[in-house]
């Protein structure tokens, strides 16, 4: 469940680019967003000396990856914690207590939405639907689904999280 944070490193990810760009002959702009989920798989997060990079890689300006870091909440241009929270804000998680379950963990950690602990731990935001809508409400820690979660199953999560 923890993710490994690393600093960007171009020469790690070259392979795994020109593999991505094989899959779009016609334009290399459109391979943009898997190119910023390996950045950001590999980063934590994108940083802005991986967007100039990955602009020239794309044939595009930086502001226009930018356009879709800013625009799509799943890119995230600050680091986050080893643990990033991800409560779903979707309806059927809303109407099964999502919401008092996001407010209970905000509370718990003492930070706020999109915010991280002091100590680096946790990091909690809000994503749309998980596709596990029949056993809401539900929330991901890193890569790791959790379905049909309650403030003591989410509490019961935290205490195991080193
Ligand atoms: S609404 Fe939350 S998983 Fe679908």
């Amino acid at each position: 469940m923890e993710k490994n944070m690393s600093a960007f490193s171009p020469c790690t990810l070259d392979d795994k680019v020109e593999e991505i760009l094989r899959r779009y002959p016609a334009s290399k702009r459109s391979a943009a967003m898997p190119v910023l989920h390996l950045i950001q798989e590999n980063c934590g997060h994108i940083p802005a000396d991986a967007l100039e990079w990955a602009a020239g890689k794309l044939d595009m300006q930086p502001v226009q990856l930018m356009e879709l870091v800013t625009f799509y909440p799943m890119y995230r241009q600050r680091p986050a914690g080893r643990y990033h929270i991800k409560v779903c804000r979707t309806l059927s998680c809303t109407l099964n207590g999502g919401k008092s379950l996001l407010d209970h963990l905000l509370r718990r950690l003492g930070v706020g939405l999109d915010e991280t602990t002091s100590d680096g731990r946790f990091s909690v935001s809000q994503v749309e639907c998980l596709a596990s809508c029949h056993v809401s409400p539900c929330l991901m820690i890193n890569d790791e689904l959790h379905e049909g979660m309650t403030q003591e199953k989410i509490d019961a999560i935290l205490s195991r999280c080193a």
